[in-house]
């Protein structure tokens, strides 16, 4: 058969294989080919291949010599707040003078300040905003993401927001998940009416499903936001409804976000930097997957979770950028994963597994996504690191020349194409 496209003479192709999460030090499960090829037909891999990709070619295949350079899948960043009004650089200076950031959100800031801006922009805002937010993503080797609502609080808000994320995924090529995270916060108008705001957020459920706006639905369940009883009501009436569970949890404190993220089955919980052993085992022994956000540990100084003790229980470990205005003021994905080298001790391989196969897994996309295999999806990136290895040690600055998704070639030379929009 021949190809649309062919990539060839890459110097390295990495990729981890199947569609199963990566557990434990089966993370490490990454194929290195040497002197790769890659054919691509209708959007999707046809073959992979080493040196001569001719049998794939004809006189109107595109052929694009990567020589020089490394490939690895498409990356996945399966937490972010991508959609937001306003921003925050005015809490800084408190940040900085050692003002926690739950006290900015007791008093009103932080995630609160979000939701008063959010509020008070237009849909054509929000959605310039998000839009640039997502090309730089694009341009740092993001080919699918997971997008989450939560600075409305209010229906229409929130509304506002999914409908942003949906028409990005309309307009742009990468893969959108949706999450509702109504339960992000208690808004100041509901202060005295915790229980009256959570039956709010299970109506809005109902109607959010019936607009098909989410596929997920996410809870912060932290001391001093939602307990464990409160996430419970609001995870069950989701998952009643058919929505793909998830939970930040023990992000702060150790309240049991993360054991019961797995008596539910949420897809996956996220942050977990106080995460007790207890959970960790519950994790290892379960099919949720265990979302790393060492950018957001990084940026409010925080200890990072423990991603050694999680891998070599035998825990499926995912990271994600977890991009907003507050905790996590940027889009560079490749930066995550750089952290998640120095911070968090992983090995470059179980690094690529965390930003690409197991991210897939939790957001159900593992069938086309998630590794550079015949029948799935063409989503590739080129990068001028020397190799994997390469990729990890050098940070914060973008290592990834060329994105290709569904098989077309929508970054060249670092920089997202015109026509790609
Ligand atoms: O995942 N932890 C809760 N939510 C976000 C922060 C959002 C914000 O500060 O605006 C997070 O870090
Ligand atoms: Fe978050």
């Amino acid at each position: 058969m021949t190809a649309d496209c062919v990539i060839e003479h890459i110097k390295t192709l990495y990729t981890p294989v199947g569609n199963q999460p990566l557990k434990g030090v089966s993370m490490g499960d990454v194929k290195a080919i040497d002197d790769a090829f890659v054919a691509i037909k209708n959007g999707m891999f046809i073959a992979i291949g080493t040196k001569d990709a001719a049998p794939y070619k004809s006189p109107e295949t595109d052929v694009f010599d990567a020589s020089g350079k490394i490939a690895f899948p498409g990356l996945i960043d399966s937490h972010t707040h991508l959609v937001y009004g306003g921003s925050r650089e005015d809490e800084f200076s408190q940040k900085i003078t050692g003002k926690p950031y739950m006290d900015i959100l007791e008093e009103g800031g932080g995630i609160l300040r979000t939701v008063r801006q959010t509020r008070d922009t237009g849909f054509d805002a929000l959605y310039e905003t998000a839009s640039q937010s997502l090309e730089r993503m694009l341009e740092f080797g993001v080919t699918a993401l997971e997008a989450k609502s939560g600075y409305g609080l209010n229906l229409e808000t929130e509304i506002k927001q999914l409908e942003v994320i949906k028409a990005l995924n309309d307009q742009y090529p990468v893969d959108i998940h949706a999450t509702y995270l109504g339960a992000h916060a208690l808004p100041e108008e509901s202060k005295r009416d915790r229980r009256g705001f959570i039956d709010h957020i299970i109506d809005d459920m109902k109607i959010i499903k019936k607009k098909n706006l989410a596929e997920s639905v996410d809870v912060f369940c932290e001391k001093g936001v939602f307990d464990v009883t409160e996430t419970r009501r609001i995870i069950e009436a989701a998952k009643q409804l058919g929505f793909v569970p998830r939970i930040h949890a023990d992000e702060m404190t150790s309240i049991g976000g993360a054991g019961l993220g797995v008596e539910l089955e949420a897809a996956s919980v996220d942050h977990l930097m106080a995460i007790s052993d207890d959970d960790i085992r519950l994790l290892a022994k379960s099919n949720t997957v265990a979302n790393l956000l060492p950018a957001t540990s990084f940026y409010l100084n925080k200890a990072y979770a423990d991603a050694r003790k999680l891998i070599q229980s035998g825990a499926a470990v995912s990271i994600a950028s977890d991009y907003n205005p507050g905790s996590t003021p940027s889009e560079n994905f490749q930066f995550t994963m750089q952290l998640a080298g120095i911070k968090l001790k992983m090995t470059p391989e179980e690094i690529l597994s965390a930003a690409t196969i197991n991210p897939a897994y939790h957001l159900g996309i593992a069938d086309t996504h998630g590794s550079i295999e015949e029948g799935k999806q063409a989503d590739l990136c080129l990068s001028d690191a020397k190799n994997l290895a390469y990729m990890i040690q050098r940070y914060a600055i973008n290592l990834v020349t060329d994105v290709f998704v569904k098989g077309k070639h929508v970054v060249h030379e670092r920089h997202m194409k015109e026509e790609t929009k």
